[in-house]
């Protein structure tokens, strides 16, 4: 059990957020059992952390683990930088002490930036993807992680056979989707142009009976669009994943940027999610997605780091960056922060455990420092906080990361 005087900032819709200014918040195993104003007729010891601010644990919905190591490695688009960049890289996961040494740097990187729940690509092999596992396991991250298939115009190294990708796919799935509480198993075509049509169509088949999960990337790129129509011949990229069967309620789009209304309309309708990733579509020139458009349609949306396209882990970095990355939209404070805490829970239809610090939901919580290291406080908690949070909450350092009642973070200077 642990109770923790401080202050707390809580989304409550995606244009409410929520200000508790010097409460106790108490965990007991994995669990939030009090949030209550502070009284000074406490009798249980407490620690006293009212130089920070407690948010929701953050979550991003799209990250590439097997990329960690090549953030920063510029070509000017998808196309290049993938066959340049991304491809050379995740081979080298195809070596088992590879793979288990960018787990070992990847979660303890994710903990220092405050995220306590990822969804995640890792690379073609199936022991890179049990590596990802593993670690996660032991150091207790919360996780959606795939095995990377693609069966051709791929790499040699990379390639896989469909029967590899689709059979490996699968077991990977029984082994972990039940296996641990924080942990599941997400299937992971890469994208179209590196996709049978058998390997969709039997992944999708899978994934439906059993409702499990679905990541992959849509209209990214004008290029890779154009590939799409080239190979596949549908009237869009959308309606190919629709016939595909890969659209469902549980299934997580990432990009989505050149859509038309058509390819809009038909994703609302299946209940698939969009992984917005601005940071990584201006990095790649991919282009600047329609948020009001989106918006305005109902689709539902939250946000992704895409590292390594994305450059950072902090996602309040890429919640300042939703923002940045509309030329006229004026993303709010409040809507970014949804998109990285409670509405990519709801994304995850995982809201009512995770996303917000209430009674009774999980103790995924990170801890922000607001005061300099002479004790001055440099960030009063008023009414323009949650701005403050949002537009430079990436500078303020992390104290602690708790992800299930578990610490699995704590700065040098606290511990
Ligand atoms: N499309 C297919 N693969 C990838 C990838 O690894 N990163 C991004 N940003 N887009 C992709
Ligand atoms: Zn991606």
């Amino acid at each position: 059990m642990r109770k923790i005087r401080t202050n707390l900032i809580n989304p409550v819709s995606a244009d409410q957020t929520e200000l508790f200014k010097d409460y106790i918040i108490s965990i007991e195993d994995t669990v939030i059992t009090e949030i209550s104003p502070f009284k000074p007729d406490i009798t249980e010891p407490y620690e006293d952390r009212r130089n920070e601010v407690a948010i929701p644990g953050l979550i991003d919905i799209h990250v590439h683990l097997s990329q960690y190591r090549m953030r920063g490695s510029y070509r000017p688009a998808l196309l290049p930088w993938l066959e340049e960049c991304v491809f050379p890289e995740e081979e080298r996961s195809s070596q088992r002490q590879y793979a288990y040494s960018v787990s070992k740097d990847f979660y303890p990187a994710l903990f220092r930036a405050g995220t306590t729940s990822a969804v995640i690509y890792t690379a073609p092999y199936r022991e890179a993807c049990e590596a990802a596992f593993e670690i996660a396991e032991d150091l207790g991250a919360r996780a959606w992680i795939g095995m990377t298939l693609m069966d051709r115009n791929s790499p040699e190294g990379l390639q896989q056979t469909t029967d590899y990708a689709v059979e490996h796919s699968m077991e990977l799935y029984w082994k972990y989707h039940d296996k641990t509480p924080l942990l599941d198993y997400i299937f992971t075509p890469r994208f179209a142009p590196t996709c049978s049509e058998e390997l969709m169509r039997r992944i999708s088949d899978f994934a439906i009976e059993n409702q499990a999960w679905i990541q992959t990337h849509l209209s990214e790129n004008r290029d890779e669009i154009r590939w799409v129509k080239e190979l596949f011949g549908y009237h869009s990229y959308t309606e190919l994943y629709q016939a595909m069967g890969l659209l469902t309620d549980h299934t997580i789009m990432a990009h989505c940027i050149h859509l038309s209304d058509k390819e809009i309309n038909i994703l609302r309708d299946s209940g698939a999610s969009i992984a917005h990733c601005p940071d990584s579509n201006f990095y790649l020139k991919s282009g600047e997605i329609d948020l009001p458009g989106l918006i305005s349609q109902d689709v539902k949306l939250a946000l992704g780091s895409d590292v390594g396209a994305g450059t950072s882990l902090s996602m309040l970095y890429h919640a300042k960056l939703m923002n940045y990355r509309q030329t006229a939209f004026p993303v709010s404070p409040e809507l970014a922060f949804y998109s990285t805490t409670l509405g990519a829970a709801k994304l995850l239809h995982r809201d009512k455990e995770l996303g917000s610090l209430n009674v009774g939901k999980q103790a995924d919580i990170c801890f922000l420092k607001l005061d300099d290291d002479l004790g001055e406080q440099v960030l009063p908690i008023d009414e323009d906080f949650l701005g403050k949070l949002v537009f430079f909450g990436s500078e303020l350092p992390v104290q602690e990361t708790v992800i299930a009642g578990r610490s699995v973070y704590q700065a040098p200077s606290s511990r």
